[in-house]
């Protein structure tokens, strides 16, 4: 039986600009959802094309950590290929965060989905999704993990991860949460070409569970220890320390205590 209803997951879908994204790449497994993107992408296919997959056997993650992907979460691997400045394009994780933030909220009636910098979504200090952007000259892939339908992770694991099923003992119809979420990527997306991400940045600080908290950063070489204060107009981490401001443009966060 096919693990992914592709009718089901276009009722759900309102994006008009992606024609693309009608037609999802469906695959049983594969290494990682990314490496099918790149592949894709490479041979010229449409923005907006999308490749999902029931399980990954070597998902991977920010910072080159493994991502555990087995059947039961949402993996999946979208093109795009934007138009915009340097500048503005270093804000266009933190816009699919929010948007993901958003989409896991609608799917499930209301669950708070708070933001870990830079783009980490948590439930209760626990990650309960991720998303992993990988550039190359033909442009973007963004690969979206979400711990979805598990009803355990690994004992590791288990003290970081969370799923929603977990959460809210509820079932989500991987379908409608892939559709729902291009919806919300792409409602984002528009957003952030509009107005160069000024309303990203007000709704990551919204979500934000960084900011006010003590942060320990680490950094290739060196750690940082300190209060996170903001995030600056190019999505930076501001991190208040004994020296002084840090800009922080790239680095692993561990939230500390609660402030
Ligand atoms: C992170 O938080 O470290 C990012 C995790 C990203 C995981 C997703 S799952 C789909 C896509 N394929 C991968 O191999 N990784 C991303």
């Amino acid at each position: 039986m096919q693990w992914f209803s592709v009718s089901l997951y276009q009722q759900t879908l309102s994006v008009r600009g992606w024609k693309a994204a009608r037609q999802p790449v469906v695959l049983t497994v594969t290494p990682s959802t990314n490496d099918v993107a790149r592949h894709h992408m490479a041979q010229g296919v449409c923005t907006g094309t999308v490749v999902v997959a029931r399980e990954q056997k070597a998902g991977r993650g920010r910072m080159e950590r493994s991502w555990a992907s087995s059947p039961g979460g949402l993996w999946f691997s979208l093109i795009l290929r934007p138009q915009r400045s340097p500048e503005q394009v270093v804000l266009l994780p933190l816009t699919v965060a929010v948007a993901m933030a958003s989409a896991l909220t609608d799917a499930t009636e209301g669950l708070p989905i708070g933001l870990k910098w830079p783009n980490d979504l948590m439930v209760k200090d626990k990650k309960i999704g991720g998303i992993l952007m990988e550039r190359d000259g033909h442009g973007l892939v963004v690969g979206v993990g979400v711990n979805v339908n598990q009803r355990s992770f690994a004992s590791l694991l288990d003290q970081k991860a969370i799923s929603v099923f977990q959460l809210t003992g509820t079932e989500v119809s991987l379908e409608r949460l892939l559709a729902g979420s291009m919806n919300a990527i792409y409602r984002y997306c528009r957003e952030w070409e509009d107005d160069g991400g000024q309303a990203t940045l007000e709704a990551w600080r919204h979500h934000s569970v960084t900011l006010g908290r003590e942060v320990r950063v680490s950094l290739p070489g060196r750690q940082v220890k300190g209060k996170a204060i903001d995030v600056d107009d190019g999505g930076s981490l501001l991190v208040d320390t004994a020296e002084g401001t840090v800009r922080i443009t790239a680095g692993d966060v561990t939230l500390l205590r609660q402030a």
